[in-house]
């Protein structure tokens, strides 16, 4: 069995008006690696290295990582289907910081479970693999949601169904739009801004964020980016989640006041993201936000598009 590396972008969870059921993965437009990678190899015995910018933010002991709780969890579901597990030896490269809102636990899961698929030949379609995907991502926040791992997997702009036949539909995307993303370099629990929320919503809240949805899905089959950027608004979190986040308001000030069309946290945060209606826009919101929104030297800003393509394999 040959080697293999799977690549994983970052992706923006929500997408402001899609709480749990919206995601789009993330490309700089500069080239720039933003996501996680896995190297799968054969071995005599399972081994989990982790290297890159931010393994030194990951738990020391390589059994707790989440990398090796994927390859578990793809031996158990490779032996219900009668084949042998693989003895592998596991590369995480950490590229993306933890706690950013970039889906960084996703990135890791979807490379580690796509390296795996790969290295045995696909014994898993899409749909399942995404949803031993989403099973592990529930481990980590607290409960199942997709809005990371399918976009990060899939690509493009994804939608959850809820139906387990079939987890997503992609969506189109306005082909024109940039998407600012920037960390400020503080960390955010996922579960923790999760339990933040009120378990419950009045009614009015509901309605909104019914008719946002219903409203953005038509806009972007009809490309119209005006009606799609009109409904990007999140009623459900941000606006409990943006205490969490120093200088939220005004970034949100400042991207709009430079053009954006919308503006809002990225998954959980503290990532920001600005949808902008072009580059020289994009541009100028990113050196914006680098100059005020990061808070110290983790943090980080760059242009990126919402690319078609989610996770890539290559040999190694
Ligand atoms: N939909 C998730 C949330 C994304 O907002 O909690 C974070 O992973």
């Amino acid at each position: 069995m040959k080697p293999v590396r799977a690549y994983a972008p970052a992706s923006i969870g929500n997408v402001s008006l899609g709480y749990d059921v919206l995601g789009a993965a993330l490309s700089p437009v500069d080239g720039t690696v933003l996501g996680d990678e896995v190297v799968v190899a054969p071995a005599a015995e399972f081994a989990l290295t982790v290297e890159g910018a931010f393994a030194h933010k990951l738990p020391a002991d390589p059994a707790t990582n989440i990398v090796s709780r994927c390859y578990t969890h793809f031996c158990e579901a490779l032996a219900r289907t009668g084949r042998h597990a693989p003895i592998v030896a596991m590369t995480l490269y950490k590229n993306l910081p933890i706690g950013s809102g970039l889906g960084s636990s996703a990135s890791s899961i979807v490379a580690a479970f796509h390296a795996l698929n790969a290295y045995c030949d696909y014994p898993f379609d899409e749909n399942t693999l995404l949803i031993m995907m989403g099973e592990l991502e529930g481990q980590i926040s607290g409960s199942v949601h997709y809005d990371n791992v399918a976009p990060c997997y899939q690509g493009g702009m994804t939608l959850m169904t809820g139906a387990a036949k079939q987890i997503t539909v992609s969506l189109p995307v306005i082909e024109h739009w940039y998407w600012v993303a920037c960390y400020s370099g503080i960390s955010v629990s996922t579960a923790e801004a999760r339990d933040i929320l009120p378990r419950t919503l009045p009614m009015d809240v509901a309605l909104s964020f019914g008719r946002q949805l219903g409203v953005f899905v038509h806009a972007l089959h009809v490309r119209d980016a005006e009606l799609a950027a009109s409904v990007m608004q999140d009623v459900i979190a941000e606006p409990y989640r943006k205490a969490l986040l120093p200088g939220f308001d005004d970034a949100r000030q400042a991207s709009l006041a430079q053009g954006a069309l919308a503006f809002g946290i990225s998954g959980s945060g503290p990532t920001v993201f600005a949808a902008c209606p072009d580059e020289q826009i994009a541009n100028n919101v990113a050196r914006w936000l680098a100059d005020n929104y990061i808070q110290n030297d983790d943090g980080f800003c760059h242009v990126c598009q919402i690319p078609a393509q989610g996770a890539t394999i290559r040999p190694e």
